[in-house]
């Protein structure tokens, strides 16, 4: 299979190695005589992993001690929910909304409080409108955004600045590819399955003095409180997802950890989007330069759907699958998530080279 190379946006590649030391220890978990999806989540054992995995994300990110690190279920869009019914005081908060998955949130946080859009309307997004048409109350309980759009493509450059309003970001789906500095936000949340390990488990990082806010209505299970009291084993956790989670954390560390995820990423999509702009408009990569993804990158051909069609059926034949655009937006996108190598992009790029030389109208 070394030849196969995969871009799915998410659930994504977990690298090899983990796959292998959990294919290795899957019938006997550590000399238990049963698999990890078997032990209880109340035994020592489990408690040595997740307390593991935290440690782990805790090194990887430098989480400050008064920050709370959750695994949570009900997926990113469990905590569209979450963030607004933990975090309300006043009843309004502030959302950036750069895209197809900040919308989202938005809607779901309208449910519970009065939300007002930060940046003017927008039908397309391909870019951030600059900080001085943005609309930020000083009196929000929150300011809400997406720090990489995953449809779009879009990547904010800079953590956005909000005053003394907590700041919380969705992160799924670039954490651990660059360094963060995680004492700027109230929250930082992200499901699993870009970056971390398969869909399931949804990490929340949480500052202390945000877990008295919420409205009385929140249900326990999305409950930052709740959770942080339980040590994230308020139920039954998804105990297999948190450790296959741990393996990539410990891989992300024997790698060189964020630095090293950020040297790669960078390298990863120059290759991507500088053979794009150099291509003389056969591929277009429309996102404003310095909102670019460097992890899900948008792609066009210049020419149009029926060449991007035949794009992505001779990429599936050379082994380079899942390079579809999300239905909502069709196109390309080149999930570049820390699993995926330099080499691997490597050879996508040559292949769109090849393609171009073969296919210029
Ligand atoms: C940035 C971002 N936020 C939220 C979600 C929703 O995640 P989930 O399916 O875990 O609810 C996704 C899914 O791809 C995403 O990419």
């Amino acid at each position: 299979m070394e030849s196969l190379v995969f871009f799915g946006a998410g659930p994504s590649k977990i690298p090899d190695q983990v796959l292998e030391r959990v294919q290795d220890e899957l019938l006997d978990y550590g000399g238990t005589g049963v698999s990890v999806m078997e032990i209880s989540h109340r035994s020592g054992q489990f408690q040595q992993i997740i307390t593991d995995c935290e440690s782990r994300l805790r090194r990887l990110l430098g989480v400050p001690d008064n920050y709370r690190v959750l695994f949570m279920q009900g997926g990113a869009t469990g905590q569209f929910a979450a963030v607004p019914l933990n975090l309300s005081l006043t009843g309004k908060a502030d959302y950036f909304i750069t895209g197809t998955w900040s919308k989202k949130a938005a809607a779901e946080a309208g449910r519970f409080l009065d939300v007002q859009a930060v940046l003017p309307a927008a039908d397309r997004f391909l870019g951030i409108a600059p900080a001085a048409q943005w609309k930020l109350r000083p009196d929000a309980d929150y300011v809400y955004y997406c720090d990489n759009e995953t449809v779009e493509g879009v990547e904010f450059p800079n953590v956005p600045g909000t005053g003394n309003v907590p700041l919380v970001a969705d992160m799924s789906s670039n954490i651990l590819t660059r360094p963060v500095d995680v004492s700027k936000f109230g929250v930082i949340f992200a499901g699993a399955q870009k970056n971390m390990g398969p869909a399931g488990t949804t990490v929340v990082i949480v500052r202390d003095d945000l877990l008295s806010r919420g409205l009385k209505m929140c249900p326990s299970v999305l409950s930052y409180s709740a959770m942080a009291k339980a040590g994230s084993l308020l139920n039954t956790p998804p105990c297999f997802n948190i450790y296959v989670t741990g393996k990539v954390l410990e891989w992300v560390e024997e790698q060189g950890g964020v630095s090293e995820m950020t040297l790669r990423s960078d390298i990863k999509s120059k290759l991507v989007y500088n053979t794009a702009d150099s291509s003389d408009e056969f591929y277009l990569a429309p996102v404003a330069v310095d909102s670019r993804s460097r992890t899900t990158a948008q792609l066009r051909l210049g020419a149009g759907a029926d060449l991007e069609k035949k794009f992505l059926q001779e990429a599936e034949q050379a082994g380079f699958k899942s390079l579809k655009g999300h239905r909502s937006v069709g196109g390309i996108r080149v999930a570049l998530y820390n699993a995926l190598t330099v080499p691997q992009i490597e050879r996508l790029v040559a292949f769109m080279g090849a393609f171009a030389a073969d296919n210029r109208q």
